[in-house]
Parts: C-alpha cells; structure tokens; sequence
C-alpha cells in the first residue's frame, strides 16, 4: 500500500479547506494541477503504464500524486479490503465506495488539487457506475445522486479509459495472479461493466480519451502521449 502517495499523505493534509460537510464543494485547483483518473475493466493494464505517467509530470519539476479507488487513505484502503472479500448487496457496495470516495477527496484529492499537483487516480466514479451500475444492476439514479452529494461537482479533468475485450483481459489477468471477488466474475459481467464504461464516456466525451487497450504496451503508451500532447499537457 505504501507505493500510494495518498496513503502516506492521509493524516498530515486536507484538515482544512474541504471538510466542511456534505454540500462543501472541490476547492480551487492551484496552478499545474490537474485530476487524471485511469478506468478499464480488471486486466487493461491501466497500472501498468502509471509509472510512465507519473513520470511525464515529475521530470518537469510538478508534484504527482498516485492514488487508487476504492482506497487511498488509510479509512478508505480498509474499506477496499472489506469490499474485495465480502459478499454484499448492491446499496452496501454503493455505499461504501462512495465513503471510501469521500475520505479520499477530502484527505487526499483537493488538498493535493489545491497544492498545484498533479492527480493520477487508478479508478474513480466511472468505476462505480461500471461496477455497481452496469455490472450488478444497481440503480443508476441512486449512483448519480451519491456522486454529486459526495463529489460536490469535483470531476476528473482528463479519464482515460482502457477499452478492450472482456475475453483478452481475462486472458492478461488469468497469467498474471490469482482472482479476487469481482474477477472471479464471468466474461459477460465485464461485458456489462465494458458498456458501463462506453455509456459514461458516450456522455462526456471532452472528459474521456478511449484508449484501445488491446495493442501492445508501447502502442498504448504511445496513445496516451498523443492524448496528452493534444492537450499541451
Ligand atoms: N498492452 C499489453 N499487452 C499485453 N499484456 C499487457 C499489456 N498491458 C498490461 N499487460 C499485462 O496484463 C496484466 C494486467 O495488467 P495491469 O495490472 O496493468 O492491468 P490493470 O488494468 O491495472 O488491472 P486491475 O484492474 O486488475 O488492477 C499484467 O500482467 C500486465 O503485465
Ligand atoms: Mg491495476
């Protein structure tokens, strides 16, 4: 856990500007900061170009701040443990990740926002109306409703999304280590959670950048950095 910026921050930041309460909104994002957030079903290889990321922003002298969902705080990584490992139904699943969300932004993501950093979040909201929503079913109002009382309109800046086939991540993920409970999912709850994805990048298109996730690491990469030098990023 500790290779997670937003770990070993939670506690020595974010007590001030944004807990106030339910309806307090993001904070200003400082100069330079921007919120990236990483989407794609289990096995895209999302993790495996952050490093690269990080490294686009640190070598021109900018704070990076690496973080993941659901967890990066210490509250919201206990919460993780408990929502890969135990059966629940739909709303508490919901529920958990949007307080897992919470303690994120408010310890983590604003606070580093508000410093100029910039944010690269390994899975964010889109995850939860994928998962929850299109893959469980869950009703997807109730999503909207959490997101905005939780989020109070903080948003990613930029999410790339990590699209591919539902059989050729299964195929990564069965080679590279044991399942946990959503991957032990069959093919076609990840071809729910894959049209989850399409639906809300359909929605926000500016926000989203579809990264054909089925070519080799370096074509990847390489349609990362052209999304990113588009944005003069
Ligand atoms: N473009 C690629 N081509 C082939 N294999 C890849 C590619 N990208 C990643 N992999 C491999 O696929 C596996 C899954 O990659 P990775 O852990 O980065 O995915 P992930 O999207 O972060 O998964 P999760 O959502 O479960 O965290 C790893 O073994 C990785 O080495
Ligand atoms: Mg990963």
């Amino acid at each position: 856990m500790s290779r997670f910026v937003g770990v070993e921050q939670a506690g020595s930041v974010g007590d001030g500007d944004v807990d106030g309460g339910a309806s307090a909104g993001p904070v200003v994002t400082g100069p330079g900061g921007c919120f990236i957030s990483i989407e794609g079903i289990d096995g895209a290889g999302k993790t495996s170009h952050v490093d690269a990321l990080a490294e686009r922003w640190r070598s021109r002298g900018l704070e990076v701040v690496r973080t993941r969902e659901p967890g990066g705080t210490p509250l919201a990584e206990v919460l993780r443990e408990q929502l890969l490992t135990r059966e629940m139904d739909a709303l508490s699943e919901a529920l958990i990740v949007f307080a897992a969300r919470r303690d994120h932004l408010v310890q983590v993501i604003e606070p580093a926002l508000a410093r100029g950093a910039v944010v690269l979040c390994d899975r964010f909201t889109d995850a939860t109306f994928a998962y929850q929503g299109a893959g469980r079913g869950f009703d997807l109002n109730v999503l909207a409703q959490l997101e905005t009382w939780v989020q109070a309109g903080r948003q990613p800046d930029l999410t790339f999304w990590f699209d591919l086939p539902p059989e050729l991540a299964a195929q990564r993920r069965a080679a590279a280590r044991d399942p946990d409970r959503f991957e032990q999912q069959a093919v076609d709850f990840f071809a729910r959670v894959r049209e989850g994805y399409r639906l809300r990048a359909q929605a926000e298109p500016q926000r989203f950048v579809c990264i054909d996730a089925a070519l080799s690491r370096d074509d990847v990469a390489a349609q990362l950095a052209a999304a990113l030098q588009v944005r003069g990023w």
